[in-house]
């Protein structure tokens, strides 16, 4: 058998404050209805003041330590100190340095390799692919991969459709290494991008074209924008084609695949990629209503309430994908294994 990483805890973490629907109305020129029809979403968390992507990247890592130790009581050849954190964010809680030294430290994890991956949306399934490949190359041995991100600080407050759709949050795995074969094996990756999309999904402020410019930014620059309507479409395509050529390499056919969890941007849009596949409705995993669309946290807090849920079952054939900034995409490919959850996130 060859050297595989084999994902072994799982956690999650969203901040206490919830914004209904109601009242996002009661402060826009919006309403629950037009979001939930063209959203699918409910309800988001945000950060209180004071609050940021590391706290919750260290609560949501700390439950999924918490899985993989329970995981591990049963016997479990790869047990082992983390020795890597990967952490997906877009919303870093300084712009230098990373993030995921800090979140280490806090986890009492030693002097272990760390580091930020940035692809926005897509940022889970690129930190995955890169811890599990570091795991295989032999580089590393345990590592925690973390989605965290806080759009609710990026997003401009008068701006209805970006507050509709994204809230706050963060999801863990913990992946060690193991055999190809094993319940958990990462078994594929596909991963791409599209730098020509770069405007579509972005902040133009605070980074090096603006700040070598002396002066302050362009009102406005700081928040995050999105350009809906095209944004929309390539999530539907970029998802479908990168599922499908991900299928095709691990040798699965998408009837074949019991739940596919992709980005939790849009019901409509997971709809799509669902009719794209030729996929039923309980094969899709869908957690935005509660949620939102919380970024590089989407793909593991869907996880984890699919887990919580019931719907999500050791054996079962998982498919991940997502998409986001940049732009990017890509999909993940494993057998779900027997795991320790803890409870529920709220
Ligand atoms: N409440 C009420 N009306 C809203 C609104 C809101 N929160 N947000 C936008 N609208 C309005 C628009 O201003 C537009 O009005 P107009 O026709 O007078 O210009 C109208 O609704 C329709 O806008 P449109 O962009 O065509 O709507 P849509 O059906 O495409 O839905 C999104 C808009 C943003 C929900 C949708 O395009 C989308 O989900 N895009 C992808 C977002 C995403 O997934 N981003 C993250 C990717 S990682």
């Amino acid at each position: 058998m060859s050297r595989a990483a084999v994902l072994c805890g799982l956690g999650g973490a969203l901040p206490e404050r919830i914004v209904s629907n109601e009242e996002l109305a009661a402060q826009l020129d919006t309403s629950d209805r037009w979001i939930r029809t063209r959203t699918g979403i409910g309800q988001r968390h945000v950060v209180a003041p004071g609050q940021s992507t590391s706290d919750l990247a260290v609560q949501a890592g700390a439950q999924a330590l918490a899985s993989a130790r329970g995981t591990a009581d049963r016997p479990d050849p790869g047990v082992g100190p983390v020795d890597l954190v990967v952490l997906a964010t877009s919303t870093p809680d300084r712009p230098c340095p990373a993030t995921a030294p800090d979140v280490a430290h806090r986890l009492g994890l030693g002097n272990v390799a760390s580091f930020d991956v940035s692809a926005v949306c897509t940022g889970f399934v690129y930190a995955l692919a890169t811890a599990a490949s570091m795991i295989t190359a032999g580089v590393a041995g345990r590592a925690l991969v973390i989605g965290a991100d806080t759009f609710s600080t990026i997003l401009d407050p008068a701006d209805r459709t970006t507050r509709a759709i994204f809230g706050d949050g963060a999801g863990a795995v913990v992946l060690r290494a193991g055999e190809a074969g094993e319940p958990g094996a990462l078994l594929g990756f596909d991963l791409g991008s599209d730098g020509s999309g770069a405007d579509l999904i972005t902040v133009r402020a605070g980074g090096s074209r603006q700040r070598s410019v002396p002066g302050p930014a362009a009102a406005g620059e700081e928040f995050f924008t999105m350009d809906g309507r095209p944004v929309f479409t390539r999530a539907v395509l970029d998802m479908s084609r990168s599922s499908q050529s991900l299928l095709e390499r691990v040798g699965w056919s998408a009837a074949e695949v019991d739940k596919v969890v992709a980005h939790q941007a849009n019901i409509r849009i997971l709809n799509a990629v669902g009719e794209q596949l030729g996929l039923e409705e309980k094969q899709i995993v869908a957690n935005l209503d509660r949620v939102g669309n919380t970024v590089a946290a989407s793909i593991p807090l869907a996880l984890r309430d699919a887990v919580a849920g019931g719907e999500l079952q050791p054996g079962h054939r998982v498919l991940l994908t997502g998409f986001g900034g940049g732009l990017t995409w890509g999909s993940a490919a494993l057998v779900w294994p027997e795991l320790e959850t803890g409870r529920p996130h709220r």
